[in-house]
């Protein structure tokens, strides 16, 4: 079986071709991105840009499964675009099945929502993959680690109120999507891949402090003050409003679900945040 990842180069995409290639078996790995020279071995790297449909198509002949990451591009409607390319690539080019890397909470949403591309994509994939699944992920441990050490200094962890999240490492993703790629019997699922328990803000901010061992506390802070606050640490106005809205979707429960579907899928066990903070934050 030939398997494809788009978005090979990037972090979720490096790890899943390692997953697959550790698992081994019969199988030819393809990894495409604009920069197919990053795609280590065994793996074969080929060229493919979500902003040039023609290239996909060149890029995902052959293949018999096809795993598309999307890009981390924020600018409003590029991604769907992107996604909708990728899928119509994969139609051309006649690829018996697409899973697509969607995200927890996906529902009707229109620009400038960063759902809006999970929306459209799972959209596009349902109307045209001839087998498909979706792999909706839960909101990485490893980007709320990487938050935790910028605001550690000051004692204080914010929120916009009473959220709840069900933080999946990066990793545990990988696994799981390199077991639904070579596994069967997965055309027509959603998955939600999370890790093993929600967490409220509170709770956060308990475990940094048992971890750092010193007090840490959880405030709630106004969408105006979350603003003010990133500004001031220099971040650009399209990283504000995508952190607004991941803030925001923490608040109504978009990533408050849990799920075995990381262990269903990879036969491991999904890691707590704890974990991951304990060595992140080491
Ligand atoms: N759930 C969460 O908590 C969470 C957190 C962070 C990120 N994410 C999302 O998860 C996905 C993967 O994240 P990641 O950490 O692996 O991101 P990443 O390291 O930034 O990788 C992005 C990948 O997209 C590819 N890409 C970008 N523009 C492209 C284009 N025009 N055509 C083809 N490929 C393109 C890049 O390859 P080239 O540049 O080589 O083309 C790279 O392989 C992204 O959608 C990201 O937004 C989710």
């Amino acid at each position: 079986m030939k398997i494809g990842i788009s978005g090979a180069s990037g972090q979720l995409g490096k790890s899943v071709l390692s997953h697959l290639t550790r698992r081994g078996g019969n199988h030819q790995l393809v990894g495409v991105s604009r920069s197919p020279q990053t795609v280590a071995a065994p793996a074969e790297g080929r060229f493919g840009d979500f902003d040039r449909i023609d290239s996909l198509v060149q890029a995902y002949a052959g293949l018999d499964r096809l795993l598309v990451i999307p890009s981390a591009e924020l600018a409003p409607g590029v991604r769907s675009a992107q996604l909708r390319a990728a899928i119509d690539a994969a139609s051309q080019a006649g690829v018996p099945h697409v899973f697509l890397m969607s995200v927890a909470g996906t529902h009707e949403a229109s620009v400038p929502s960063l759902g809006e591309a999970f929306w459209v994509g799972e959209q596009a994939l349902i109307r045209s993959a001839l087998q498909w699944t979706i792999l909706r992920m839960n909101y990485y441990a490893q980007s709320m680690a990487d938050e935790i050490k910028m605001s550690l200094g000051g004692g204080v962890l914010a929120g916009l109120g009473d959220e709840r999240v069900a933080y999946v490492s990066r990793d545990d993703i990988a696994a799981a999507a390199a077991g639904a790629l070579l596994g069967d019997g997965h055309s027509g699922a959603i998955y939600n891949l999370t890790g093993p328990a929600s967490i409220t803000g509170a709770e956060r901010a308990s475990i940094v402090s048992e971890i750092v061992g010193k007090p840490v506390s959880y405030v709630t802070i106004t969408v105006d003050q979350l603003r003010a606050g990133l500004s001031q640490a220099g971040l650009p106005a399209p990283v504000l409003d995508a952190m607004t809205d991941i803030k925001t979707s923490f608040v109504e429960g978009k990533f408050d679900i849990v799920t075995g579907d990381v262990a269903r899928l990879s036969g491991l066990r999904s890691k707590s945040l704890r974990e991951i903070l304990a060595a992140a934050l080491a």
